[in-house]
């Protein structure tokens, strides 16, 4: 595409900016409850919230009180939530053998969801650290985090979420080879219509320290997790691991964090066209909430602008913290 236009006066860019209408008109994208999913937190008893001081605004919640939750993200119109385990430190293990618990919190809560609300898509997380003594993805010898080992983990990991009805699996632990060991387990086991939205291209990001400390995972990370996930100065490596990832089954691809990586979201879009999402992770959210909640900008435009920007980038869908707030002013008219 080689956009023209004629010279000044002749073509005025005002002009289709000059009333609501006309903006209207030319507007290039959208932002639809369609595209949000929302992720969420869920922890052990009943009745409980609890606060995430680093994510303002975001709880973690028991099954009973997510059940309600996700009633609210059905009847807004939100297709998906997108869960992650507050896990207590006594269950955490070198071996992670809780993450295959048919009995863990996410197996818990993806069973009550679905059977509370069938209209709502139920997301997992397929990853080892919330269940890892050392906070790590993977599993860990000799401070080396090993590759297969982890893999058969996934594997046992992502039956045991299917097996409790869950609609999407989200392996976002950058280890080699789990999209096609997934997806052949998956197919083995009949679970033939489980979607899997690969973490494609995860960046080794400081935009990560509010999520971790809303799992609990901050204070046993040792060290950090450059071995495994992307050095943030990449791009090439971006499209090998969305085409690698989808060339072993992966029906979605992410790439995360989002805004600052938008760049990739484009690249990834055009050069293969398959559904493409963004995580609009907890350090972005904490950034717009954060400065909101000092006066400095309009939370609720911030919002929907760094929303639209996904969009506009290429993005058919976002993982996003504000899905609620977002579907709320989008049904009012707002974005
Ligand atoms: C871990 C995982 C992380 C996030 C989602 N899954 C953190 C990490 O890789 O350390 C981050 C999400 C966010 O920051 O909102 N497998």
């Amino acid at each position: 595409m080689r956009p023209i236009s004629a010279p000044h006066p002749a073509a005025r860019f005002r002009r289709l900016r000059s009333s609501a209408p006309l903006r209207a008109l030319a507007q290039e994208n959208t932002l639809s409850v369609n595209d949000l999913i929302w992720p969420v937190f869920v922890c052990d008893g009943v009745g409980q919230t609890q606060t995430i001081a680093s994510m303002p605004g975001v709880v973690r919640r028991s099954v009973d009180l997510l059940v309600e939750a996700a009633q609210e993200a059905a009847s807004l119109g939100i297709p998906a939530i997108c869960l992650f385990p507050y896990t207590r430190a006594e269950v955490k293990t070198p071996n992670c053998e809780e993450a295959w618990n048919p009995d863990n919190l996410t197996n818990r809560a993806i069973r009550a969801i679905k059977a509370a609300v069938p209209d709502i898509a139920v997301m997992t997380d397929v990853a080892l650290d919330p269940y890892n003594s050392n906070g790590h993805d993977g599993l860990v010898r000799d401070g080396v985090i090993l590759n297969d080992e982890t893999v058969e983990c996934l594997v046992k990991m992502a039956l045991a979420q299917a097996d409790s009805g869950a609609d999407i699996l989200g392996p976002s632990d950058m280890m080699d080879g789990r999209i096609g060991a997934l997806r052949q387990a998956l197919e083995g086991a009949g679970h033939q219509n489980v979607a899997i939205l690969s973490y494609a291209a995860k960046y080794a990001s400081a935009f990560y320290g509010p999520f971790r400390d809303a799992v609990g995972a901050s204070g046993a990370l040792k060290g950090d997790k450059k071995t495994y996930q992307m050095n943030p100065a990449n791009s090439d490596e971006a499209l090998r691991l969305v085409e690698r990832d989808l060339m072993q089954g992966a029906d979605m691809v992410m790439v995360k964090p989002g805004m600052p990586y938008l760049d990739i979201c484009r690249r990834v879009k055009d050069t293969f066209g398959a559904p493409t999402y963004a995580y609009q992770v907890s350090g972005e959210y904490a950034m717009i909430k954060g400065a909101a909640l000092n006066g400095w900008i309009d939370g609720e435009k911030a919002m929907l602008e760094s929303l639209m920007a996904f969009r506009r980038a290429g993005c058919d869908g976002v993982l996003t913290y504000f899905a609620i707030d977002a579907a709320k002013a989008i049904r009012a008219g707002k974005a």
